[in-house]
């Protein structure tokens, strides 16, 4: 059954925890859907994590509407949500503008970070009809500005992001991802707002958990942030189906007779 906004209060309502994975091509939406992950997000994480850049600021929003068509071909069910990139919501009409552009090739809804100045821009995609996901805390695109990847809401910080999360309620958003933050406030802000929360390193309390696809299935390379479990090791398992397949190739033993054609 295709999945929709409402079914994330449904699930916070019966208290049922509940996943969000990125995605960023056909074959793994595919995949995620066929397993039953009910929200995929194809997240501005695209630019470092495949992309090859060095942060996700790079990526615009013709290469998010690249990745974001081939999500759409390729899920049925899940509920799609389009990560609005860096610079692509200064105002409420850049921010109505490239939504509507996530809605018509197939997203259901968007996703954009922190909250003062786009507190305005939920309320004018809200009152449109596009349903905004915030994201709070560890806000990647504000990387320059926060001075590297760093926990945030510590101390006097926590009252503020509890109240930026108030106002981007308040505004209009139907779930908020909180990033990096202590577990104790991904506790608070869960229990304060009447909207789901989706962790990642949020602690335990949010009602549900996101994680990148290629970070949880072990192939990004070098070290990954504490809050990620890896639950596969692909990097490994490709380089060792590459070096067999050369090993075979080079010892004469593939292509095996069932590989070729009479
Ligand atoms: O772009 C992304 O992958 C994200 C998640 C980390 C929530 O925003």
């Amino acid at each position: 059954m295709p999945v929709s906004i409402h079914h994330l209060a449904d699930w916070r309502a019966r208290g049922e925890k509940f996943v969000m994975v990125t995605a960023y091509d056909a074959l793994i939406a595919r995949v995620l859907d066929e397993s039953g992950v009910p929200i995929l997000l194809v997240g501005d994480s695209v630019s470092n994590v495949l992309l090859g850049h060095a942060t996700t600021l790079q990526v615009t929003m013709d290469d998010m509407l690249h990745h974001a068509r081939a999500v759409a071909r390729g899920a049925k069910d899940a509920l799609l949500v389009g990560d609005l990139p860096f610079g692509s919501y200064q105002t409420p009409e850049d921010a109505v503008r490239n939504a509507t552009e996530f809605l018509r090739i197939g997203m259901h809804c968007v996703k954009l970070e922190g909250a003062g100045p786009a507190v305005e821009a939920v309320a004018a995609l809200t009152d449109r009809g596009i349903p905004v996901m915030g994201h709070l805390g560890l806000t990647p695109q504000f990387v320059n500005a926060i001075g590297g990847y760093k926990v945030q809401g510590r101390g006097d910080a926590g009252e503020k992001l509890l109240e930026d999360a108030k106002a981007l309620q308040d505004a209009g958003i139907f779930a908020l991802v909180l990033e990096c933050v202590p577990s104790a406030l991904g506790d608070r802000v869960t229990r304060e707002l009447e909207i789901p929360t989706i962790g990642i390193g949020a602690g335990p309390h949010t009602d549900g958990q996101v994680l990148v696809c290629w970070d949880m299935l072990g192939l990004t390379p070098g070290p990954s942030p504490r809050f990620v479990k890896r639950y596969a090791d692909l990097a490994s398992d490709i380089r060792d189906a590459v070096q067999l397949f050369a090993k075979e190739v080079s010892e004469g033993i593939y292509p095996a007779p069932e590989h070729a054609y009479k």
